[in-house]
């Protein structure tokens, strides 16, 4: 019987595993990206990963997948763009074939990561899901009919990316007001760092968790903050939680999904985010789609990425 590798190569790490058909994980392990050593080395360092891995679960492995953030070439595992490891135009999958001498599948990080939900996780038995990854940036990937929807360029789901305001603030990605901007992590972060420098009293609790330096708030120090009461960071928890929500409310009428699984970030902040999230989709879903939809947390964790990558090099190989 056959086992697959999965690599989800993050900004700062890189998770591995083998698993069996099952989406079981048979090994894993975690190893800093270091993207500053340049494409070549985190490349150098994916391929021993994935021979240690091997060697460990002493499998016959048919087959590597990678999920990575932003835009890819599937065809050749070609990364256009990941703006978190810095990254354009890095033929990875083909380099990473030539390394290892086993076919190689690369395909967006929160696709992978809902695949492997609803092969192995909290996906498990229904044809239409979406999942929703809210960390660093915004993901998305979409279960449909029992299919993930990939794209023509392993795209589809691009959920940080749809406009909530089109009166709003350029994004890096060249599109106006994205969900990105008012609700991942980092612009949780940047929110209240901005706050916080203002010098308005409001903003002690926040600066004092960041050790008197307002650039130094990230959405852990918020999350934190608001658990015990202040009610900025609440404020701006609500904020993002309200953006957040009226994403789901576009993806869920798109997608016309079952399950809402959400992972990242977002599910440790808890109900200072997610509270005003699910009001406002409640709110606003048109009722015969958003009626009965469940919210639920990922099952598979941080491994989801690297699990669904894996299972779908199986498909490919
Ligand atoms: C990228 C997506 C990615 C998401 C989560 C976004 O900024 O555009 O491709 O899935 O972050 O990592
Ligand atoms: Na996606
Ligand atoms: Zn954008």
């Amino acid at each position: 019987e056959s086992a697959f590798a999965g690599i989800d190569l993050g900004g700062t790490k890189m998770l591995g595993v083998i698993v069996d058909q099952n989406g079981r994980v048979l090994v894993s392990e975690e190893q800093p990206t270091l993207a500053a050593e340049g494409p070549d080395a985190v490349i150098t360092r994916m391929a021993s990963l994935v021979r240690r891995l091997i060697e460990e679960s002493g499998r016959l492995v048919s087959g590597v997948g990678v999920a990575t953030a932003g835009t890819l070439d599937p065809k050749d595992g070609t990364v256009q763009f990941a703006g978190n490891l810095g990254w354009t135009q890095v033929p990875l999958g083909r380099t990473l074939e030539r390394d290892l001498g086993l076919r190689v599948t690369v395909e967006n990080d929160a696709n992978a990561a809902a695949y492997g939900e609803w092969k192995a996780g909290a996906g498990r038995g229904t044809r239409d899901c979406v999942f929703v990854t809210v960390s660093t940036g915004i993901g998305g990937g979409i279960v449909s009919d029992g299919k993930l929807i990939r794209g023509r360029s392993s795209s589809a789901g691009e959920l940080g990316h749809i406009t909530i305001d089109w009166n709003g603030p350029l994004c890096p990605c060249g599109n106006v007001g994205c969900l990105e901007l008012y609700a991942s992590g980092t612009a949780i972060g940047k929110a209240a760092a901005a706050a916080a420098a203002a010098g308005e009293a409001e903003g002690l609790a926040l600066l004092q968790l960041a050790g008197g330096q307002a650039d130094r708030i990230t959405s852990r120090e918020v999350a934190q903050a608001a658990a015990s009461g202040d009610p900025l960071s609440q404020r701006i928890l609500r904020e993002a939680g309200r953006a957040l929500g009226i994403g789901l409310v576009s993806l869920v009428h798109v997608a016309n999904p079952e399950l809402i699984i959400l992972g990242g970030g977002a599910s440790r902040i808890g109900e200072p985010l997610l509270g005003p999230m699910e009001e406002t989709f409640r709110k606003y879903a048109i009722a015969s789609l958003g009626e009965g939809v469940r919210i639920v947390p990922p099952q598979l964790g941080a491994q989801a990425g690297a699990i669904g990558a894996a299972l779908i090099s199986e498909q490919h190989h």
